[in-house]
């Protein structure tokens, strides 16, 4: 099994960290442009092998994307984050062009790959990348998001009720943003429903920060957040290599599931060797129906600002507009 991460920023190596400490590869290749650093991460890894125990080969690559050939699994994590002053459109087209570049040259090298996208903004990059991957099936080419996003409303759920987050089940719906749509029907303390042991405004709390999730740490830190999202593209990457068929929260291309189609959306999903074995739907009231729908137009939109910026021939923005 061999895994490629491009991208050795914070959450690049945070993902390859887990996969080599899990053992799920032979090999894994760390690529970024930024050759030393690149060099120096890769060699910094190996040498936890001894005191961490693995053998996972690590290789590290800059532009040589022959290093990258036969990969299964490859994650997408070249891009920059958000900085302050960045306008959302110059994010949408620095990252698309980047997106463009790693993935066209990841698929001539792997064309059969698993592709996993963390680049942001998430849906629109997911996209950009189905786009680039043309050829390559939908269902091999999906985001993560939703099992970070799932991961925060879980711990703060955790946190209010002084109960371990392994007890808390819960899925997750939208866009990466504040659109998204925790889903409190779907949200259980081990089979218990969540509100029975919740007031409804510390729930609506919690549903409110989920959204600013991401937002909050950059306040923090001044940059995006690396340890959950890393761990969390290395769970999908685990769930495809061992074909768990687990299921999660994944920004998947939609062909008709949920009413929508020409885009890509989070939504449940069973995740295994081919990627997205199935996307599951569930049996939404009205009042959710509505909250997904207008994550879609939101996302829809910010797909027709890089149809609008012809970085790719093909467009699917204009097509089946969410009313
Ligand atoms: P970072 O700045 O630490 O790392 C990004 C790396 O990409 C840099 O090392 C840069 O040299 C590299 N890079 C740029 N162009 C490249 C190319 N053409 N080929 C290979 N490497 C290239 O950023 P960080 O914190 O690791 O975040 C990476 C991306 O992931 C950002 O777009 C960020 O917004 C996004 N992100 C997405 C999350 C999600 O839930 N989907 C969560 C957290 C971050
Ligand atoms: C996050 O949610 C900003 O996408 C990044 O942490």
């Amino acid at each position: 099994m061999k895994i490629t991460v491009v991208g050795a920023g914070n959450v690049g190596t945070t993902c390859a960290n887990e996969i080599a400490i899990s053992e799920i590869a032979d090999e894994l290749v760390l690529m970024d442009v930024n050759e030393n650093l690149t060099k120096g991460k890769a060699l910094d890894l190996w040498q936890t092998s001894p005191i961490l125990s693995f053998d996972t080969k690590i290789v590290a690559a800059s532009d040589e994307y022959g290093k990258t050939l036969g990969s299964d699994v490859v994650v997408v994590t070249a891009g920059l984050p958000r900085k302050p002053g960045m306008s959302r459109d110059d994010l949408i087209s620095t990252n698309a062009k980047i997106v463009k570049n790693v993935v066209e040259n990841i698929v001539r090298f792997s064309p059969d790959a698993v592709l996993i996208i963390v680049s942001n903004p998430l849906d629109v990059m997911t996209y950009a990348a189905f786009l680039a991957a043309d050829g390559l099936s939908s269902k091999k080419v999906f985001g993560m998001a939703g099992i970070l996003d799932t991961a925060r409303y879980k711990s703060f759920i955790a946190e209010a009720l002084d109960i371990s987050p392994k007890s808390i089940h819960a899925i997750l719906m939208g866009g990466h943003g504040d659109s998204m749509v925790p889903l409190p029907r779907y949200t259980t303390v081990s089979g218990i429903p969540i509100r029975e042991l919740m007031s409804e405004k510390t729930l609506n709390d919690i549903i409110e920060r989920t959204k600013k999730g991401g937002g909050e740490l950059v306040n923090l830190m001044g940059t995006s957040a690396w340890f959950a999202p890393g761990a969390a593209a290395a769970q999908m990457v685990e769930a495809v290599v061992k074909n768990q068929r687990r299921v999660f929260p994944v920004c998947a291309a939609l062909n008709g599931e949920y009413g929508l189609n020409n885009l890509h959306l989070g939504v449940p999903v069973v995740l295994g060797k081919n990627g997205i074995e199935k996307v599951i739907e569930l049996k939404l009231n009205d009042e959710e129906m509505a909250l997904v729908r207008k994550s879609a137009k939101e996302v829809k939109s910010l797909m027709k600002v890089l149809d609008d910026m012809n970085i790719f021939d093909k467009k699917f923005a204009h097509l089946d507009p969410i009313e």
